[in-house]
């Protein structure tokens, strides 16, 4: 069987305002695997993540890491900050230091490496984020999509088991959302297991080995990309869209442009191997 790095079993938490945040929140997470996690705005989704290193305890039920229960002493907690880095859906609520240097190092800094080792994974990861130029501003001065990657730089330093995003993409322009995302890509081919929450259907679809879709404070579905976007009883209760690929898909097979029985492409690339292959000659005329 696939060995678990993140486990959750019937977690319920609550704030203490008395929101219920989370109403049994059970799932399980491969260890390497690239997970995203969909739903809609107050679906839980950060909430649960700041289960996952701790940040939150949970009101009932348990919290797992490589499938040890979770301890909330101090020293317990402080190693498990380690392997699981989570970066923050608001930068604001990361960042504090006075540089991006400063901040990126700040991590490391605290896990008694040398000065050297320090300063290279600092560089490793402003080089991987593409914000070397922006080592010596303070980090209050950034754009918002430059501390989204500051953020991001500041965990890949820590080089967690898990890194966790939430909402990576938010924010972010066009360049700067395919260079996050293959940025994920690679920490994740390198055995990282990489879990992200995301509003992008269409990345979500693209990106992800596997998918939880939460909806109220619980998980209302999982699954293989391909599955989870062809039930559409499942995106109409946690109100989502299908990703364009997969509409697309469905509309050429209608129309006769792809075979009956042909899988569901995955990349954009996919669907015109497969238009390619199946109205071979053809020019696709679209009238309107
Ligand atoms: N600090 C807090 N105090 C009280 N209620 C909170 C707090 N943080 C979140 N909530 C509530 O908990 C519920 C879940 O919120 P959460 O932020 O986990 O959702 P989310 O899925 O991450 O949403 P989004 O897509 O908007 O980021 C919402 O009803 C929200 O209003
Ligand atoms: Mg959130």
């Amino acid at each position: 069987m696939a060995e678990l790095i993140l486990e959750a079993q019937d977690v319920e938490f609550e704030y203490p305002d008395g929101t219920k945040a989370l109403k049994g929140v059970s799932l399980s997470i491969e260890k390497g695997k690239k997970i995203a996690i969909l739903g809609s705005n107050g679906a839980g989704k950060s909430t649960l993540f700041l289960h996952f290193n701790g940040i939150l305890r949970p009101k009932r039920g348990m919290v797992r890491f490589a499938g040890q229960d979770v301890r909330y002493n101090h020293s317990s907690l402080m190693e498990l900050r380690k392997k699981v880095g989570i970066v923050f859906q608001d930068p604001d609520s990361q960042l504090f230091s006075a540089s991006v240097l400063q901040e990126i190092s700040f991590g490391p800094l605290n896990l008694g490496l040398t000065e050297e080792q320090v300063l290279q994974r600092v560089q490793q990861a402003m080089a991987a984020t593409g914000i070397t130029e922006l080592q010596d501003k303070p980090t209050h001065a950034l754009s918002y999509g430059q501390k989204k990657r500051v953020s991001i730089a500041d965990i890949l330093a820590m080089e967690p088991m898990v890194i966790i995003c939430d909402e990576p993409t938010a924010w972010l322009d066009p360049k700067h959302t395919i260079q996050v995302m293959e940025l994920l890509n690679g920490i994740s081919r390198q055995g990282t297991t990489v879990i992200l929450s995301t509003h992008d259907v269409d990345i979500a679809y693209s990106w992800a080995d596997y998918i939880f879709v939460m909806s109220d404070g619980r998980v209302v579905g999982e699954g293989i990309p391909e599955r989870v976007f062809q039930d559409e009883g499942l995106l109409r209760q946690a109100d989502l869209a299908q990703p364009w690929l997969v509409e697309i898909y469905h509309e050429f097979k209608q129309q006769g442009w792809l075979a009956k029985g042909v899988p569901v492409p995955r990349t954009k690339g996919e669907l015109l191997e497969l238009l390619k292959r199946d109205t071979p000659g053809q020019a696709l005329v679209v009238s309107g």
